[in-house]
Formats: C-alpha cells, structure tokens, sequence
C-alpha cells in the first residue's frame, strides 16, 4: 500500500510566492475584512468576463442565492436545475423557498441537456441554474433559446468558450466560486457578477445589513474579506498560465488514453475546454456497482488519488427517478488529476498507472 506521503491528490491549490506576499501586503495593512481589496478583486473580475460588475460573497452556494433573491425568485417559483451537480444549486434554490426543477444531463458533455430543459418549463419557472462542468461550457445556444432567466454556474469553468463567447457572459447572472480546489482559489468565496446594475445592486445591498434602512430579513453577513481577495487576485493574474497548464495535461491523458477502454471528454464544435477535471468514462465498470469505486481504490494503491466528480446526483437524494444518464455519469465517470502544479514527474506516474489499471 502506498503511503499518504506519496500519494498524488485529487485537487492542490496552486500556491506561489506572489500569493504569499500579496496576502501578508494585506495583514500589514491593518484592513483585513471587507475593503478596497475586494472592490478590486470585484473589479478585475468584471474586466476579465468583459461584464459590468461583480460583488463578491462568502461562497460560491451564497452567490447562488443571491443571484435567485436578485432575480426575486421566492416561495412558488420554480428553477430549472441539472440533477447531475453538487448540491449547491438545490441548496440556495430552498434557501428562497422555491421549487428546484431537475433535468437529466447530456452524457456526452455531462451538462444539462437542453431539449429536457425545455420539457421541464411551466408557468412557475423563474429561472434556470447551468453549471458548466469540468470545465466545459454548456449549449448556451439553446438554453438561450428556452427565454428563461439563465444563472451561468462558473464555478467549474472560467476562460472557455461556447460559440465564440467566453463562459459567464450570457446569462443574466453569473456566480462564482473561489473555494480552495477551484480554478481561482482563495480558501473560500463567490461572486455574482451580471451586466445589469440593478441586479448588481442588490447582490450588494443583500450580502451584509450594516447601514441598512430596514431590517430586511433576507440580508445576511455573507462577506469576503480582503485577505481572500488578495489571494484570489494574486491567482486571477495567472489565469492565463493555469489555463494553458490544464489544457496540455488534458492533451497528455489524451495521448495514453486514447487506446483504452475509457471515453475522453468530450468538446462539441464551438466548444473550448477549460479542463477544470478530467473525467473519463469508464463503461466497463457499468454492470458492477462496486466497479468504479474499485477502479478507484486500485488506482490509490497506485498513489494516484482519483474520485467519483459528482459525490451523488441530486435526483438520489431525493429518491427520483428519471435521470438515465446521470445515473450512468455516477456509475461511469472517474475524476483524474488534473491541476496546474502537477509536477512532470506525476504526471508520468498517472499516466502510467491509468494505462495499467485501464489495459
Ligand atoms: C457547480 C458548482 N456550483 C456551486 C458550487 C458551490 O461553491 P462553493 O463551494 O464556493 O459554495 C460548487 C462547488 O463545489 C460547484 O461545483
């Protein structure tokens, strides 16, 4: 059994030293919580969606409810959702009282399949959540075309392109999350950026109470401080870099991959992938339940520390039924490694085992 000290994790932040000196420039400051920090940090952000603005929050689940409360979605409403996700959407839409609506997944792409969306509207629908997974924008094409408020889910994908216009772009609101394994990590944190100002404003006015006229019981403290701002801006100048990184290691699994019993992820034309995960399909383990999961324990002997990239679909929790290919996702799809620190040497260490255990 290989030892925890040689195992290569799931997910690392990576860390560098322009971190470290932008998070001590703010403790010298004497200004740690909420301050200019965070405005630029909200700033930057903006600037590189090409959006109006954005405020940020404590995490990318309360970005989520307050881009539902922006959009006044309450108590009778309902919002479409993919079942194959964490739980993070369902979580905020219960939080406003509202209904969640779940659909089924496109299995090539593992984002919600668009025609189900589309079956799944009633006279209640207020909104529709898409996440963008892995790193893979979904058909904002024909989302677009169901004309219902879209909350672009960006929290597994930043910089990737669907049609010519980047991710976060299309909806008319966008949210964020900065948690620690993120694309931008800064420990924990959101955002909910939009190009209408007025939805802008009151993310704002909801996301603290302090100064407030009336006590309005749906305003929280909800904050990101300007520690974690530093952080997360410090990572936002190496977007580019960490960009490129994901997508020549996605390119280096490919390569070992391609003549194995496992389906690579797909990129339908029009598409860009960001490559937050790399989930392979693994059919084989199909008939076996306890297959993926000793897939996965084969490959932790190996040092290679891999995971189910949905812990389970929300239909399951729920006790629905309907959701073939999330439930295929969930029996079939395998996270690897993938993140901009991995050293050349573990690189060679995955591929070689995913060629062994995968022959
Ligand atoms: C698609 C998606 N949306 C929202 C969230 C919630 O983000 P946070 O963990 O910052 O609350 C996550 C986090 O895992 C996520 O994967």
């Amino acid at each position: 059994m290989t030892t925890v000290a040689t195992m290569i994790p799931h997910s690392r932040p990576a860390i560098e030293q322009e971190d470290l000196q932008a998070t001590v420039e703010v403790l010298r400051s004497g200004q740690i919580a909420q301050g200019p920090w965070i405005e630029r940090f909200e700033r930057d952000m903006a600037t590189f969606f090409g959006l109006q603005g954005g405020v940020a929050v404590s995490s990318g689940t309360a970005a989520l409810e307050l881009a539902l409360r922006a959009l006044k979605i309450r108590a009778g409403d309902e919002v479409i959702m993919p079942s194959y996700v964490c739980p993070a959407p369902w979580l905020a839409t219960q939080r406003v009282g509202a209904q969640a609506q779940l659909v089924d997944i496109d299995l090539q792409t593992f984002n919600i399949d668009p025609a189900l969306a589309r079956r799944a509207i009633t006279k209640r629908t207020r909104a529709i959540i898409v996440p963008h997974m892995f790193g893979l924008p979904a058909d904002l094409t024909a989302l677009e075309q169901l004309n219902v408020p879209i909350i672009e889910d960006c929290a597994q994908t930043l910089g990737a392109m669907e049609q010519g216009r980047p991710v976060g772009t299309v909806g008319r609101l966008t949210v964020c999350s900065f948690y620690a394994t993120k694309l931008l990590c800064a420990g924990e944190g959101g955002m909910v950026l939009s190009n209408e100002g007025a939805l802008l404003e009151r993310v704002k006015s909801l996301r603290e109470y302090d100064g407030a006229p009336t006590l309005d019981p749906s305003s929280f403290n909800l904050k990101l401080t300007d520690l974690q701002a530093a952080l997360g801006l410090s990572q936002l100048g190496r977007f580019s870099a960490f960009h490129e990184r994901r997508r020549f290691l996605a390119a280096a699994y490919r390569d070992v991959l391609s003549s194995k019993s496992a389906v690579c992820p797909s990129v339908p034309p029009g598409r860009t992938h960001g490559y937050y995960r790399f989930v392979i399909r693994v059919p084989l383990v199909r008939t076996d339940p306890e297959g993926l999961m000793s897939l996965i324990s084969r490959l932790e002997q190996q040092g290679i520390h891999c995971r189910k990239p949905v812990f389970r679909p929300l239909h399951r929790y729920l006790d629905q039924s309907g959701f073939p290919n999330s439930d295929e996702a969930d029996r079939t799809a395998l996270s690897i490694p993938l993140y901009p620190d991995l050293t050349e040497d573990e690189v060679q260490q995955i591929q070689q085992s995913l060629a062994e255990v995968l022959s």
